[in-house]
């Protein structure tokens, strides 16, 4: 098994590149399926989730082929079967949204009950209602959703929680519907924006995205178009506070600080200077302590919860005592036990996790238990004094691609392999 092996306590600095985000792409894949015609994806990103997706596709008889490193050119003209592969579907949440896709170009569609992180039960049930209430007759057996409509019919939908996913799944949903549809509490984030756009940009209707209520004028036929990826805001978060833990001073280029914004302000309040250059943000160690701050997630504009475990790592380290609640997902603190193998002081009470700063964290064996909880784990092994060996690298490879030559060219002693490594100048060797 594949371990990332960090010997902490370097001061991060230089320049470092952002690529294109996990979830837009996720999301912007979904909605090619409904376009005949080559659709060309700029800035695509190679994690593990975007190359099960791909797979998904294959299955399902879409041509997909890389252009180049980060150009997906994804040709939904051939689909041959709108039953999803069960095994494939059930590796990741946002293989879902393809259940829409098909439905409404098709007329039929079968999707399992999707995967994903293990932070919480996560149900389906805002998708499921949304179809619903589109008009398609939905059923569940043996763990999977058969959907079959005629035509999606227009209508107004009411979300109870602004949900990224349902948000996403029901603009697809609904984009070649007969009529107008309204989301109400809808989802605000950027990827929600850009996914209007790329379906805009295909000849949809749709205005609103990025406020509280989205409509969805219903076209007859989607064209393919040539479309780019956002920036991944959670790696530029994940990289910022990565600076910030090892007191350095990095440069983050092809930033949108704006998608950001509640990230670096928090981490401004930590005490770090955060300076914004056209599209790089410049995070600058100034002073020797880490003011404790207080987060609480919700959903955008708020602080993001897929952060709330990066900013945890660096609260371990504060000059007194931290409060990090999360309000979106019922159980993301799984990381924390792992954190308290590093010598960090956490107590969880119900969705509050309490963080009293110690002065240093230790090297120690730890595993990733989920996505940016591994990203956590990395952050706080840069860090930690001697050796961290980091396992489990499944969940941190389905977001985050090449982090370790990312973090190896801000200096860091990181390595990926097996067994031995030499990392720091030291010859280590893994247990
Ligand atoms: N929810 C329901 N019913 C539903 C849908 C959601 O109760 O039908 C609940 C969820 O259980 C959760 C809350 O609503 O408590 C918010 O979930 P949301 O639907 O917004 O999350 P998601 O669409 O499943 C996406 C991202 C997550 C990110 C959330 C919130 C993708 C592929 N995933 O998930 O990203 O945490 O939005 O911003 O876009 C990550 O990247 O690490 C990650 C987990």
């Amino acid at each position: 098994m594949e371990k990332i092996f960090i010997v902490g306590g370097t001061p991060l600095t230089g320049e470092i590149e952002i690529g294109g985000s996990k979830n837009d792409t996720l999301a912007i894949m979904a909605a090619t399926l409904l376009v005949p015609g080559v659709t060309l994806l700029r800035n695509v990103p190679r994690n593990s989730d975007v190359l099960n997706l791909l797979e998904i596709f294959r299955h399902i008889g879409v041509h997909a082929q890389w252009r180049s490193d980060n150009c997906l050119a994804i040709d939904a003209s051939t689909v041959k079967t709108t039953e999803a592969p069960l095994e494939l579907v059930q590796k990741m949440r946002a293989s879902f949204n393809i259940l829409g896709a098909l439905l409404t170009r098709f007329g039929t569609a079968a999707v399992a009950m999707p995967g994903g992180c293990d932070i919480g039960a996560r149900p389906v049930n805002f998708h499921v209602r949304g179809l619903e209430q589109l008009g398609a007759v939905m059923t569940l057996e043996h763990g999977v959703y058969q959907g079959e409509v005629k035509r999606m019919t227009g209508t107004h939908i009411a979300l109870d929680f602004p949900s990224a996913g349902a948000t996403q799944h029901l603009m697809i949903a609904a984009s070649l519907a007969k009529g107008r549809t309204v989301i109400e509490n809808c989802a605000a984030e950027p990827e929600i924006v850009n996914l209007a756009d790329f379906l805009n940009a295909c000849g949809a209707d749709i205005t609103g995205a990025g406020t509280a209520f989205i409509t969805i004028n219903g076209v007859e036929k989607l064209n393919p178009c040539e479309f780019r990826v956002l920036p991944d805001r959670l790696q530029v978060g994940t990289y910022a506070l990565a600076a910030a833990i090892t007191g350095g001073d990095v440069m983050i280029r092809n930033a949108v600080y704006d998608h950001c914004r509640p990230v670096m302000m928090k981490l401004e309040e930590a005490g770090f200077l955060v300076l914004r250059e056209g599209n790089n943000i410049r995070v600058k160690t100034t002073q020797p302590k880490i003011n404790p701050v207080h987060i609480r997630t919700s959903p955008h504009p708020g602080f993001p919860t897929d952060m709330q475990q990066v900013f945890a790592a660096l609260l371990t380290l504060a000059d007194g005592v931290s409060t990090v609640t999360e309000t979106v997902y019922e159980s993301r603190f799984r990381y924390t036990t792992e954190l308290q193998k590093l010598g960090a002081e956490i107590n969880v009470e119900g969705r509050t996790a309490i963080i009293t700063g110690v002065k240093r964290l230790s090297g120690a064996n730890v595993s990733c238990t989920d996505l940016r909880g591994g990203a956590a784990l990395i952050i706080a092994g840069l860090a930690a004094d001697g050796l961290t060996q980091v396992d489990e690298l499944r969940h941190l490879d389905r977001g985050y691609d090449e982090m370790v030559s990312k973090l190896t060219g801000l200096g860091a002693h990181i390595e990926r392999g097996t067994d031995r490594i030499s990392a720091g100048g030291l010859r280590v060797c893994s247990v």
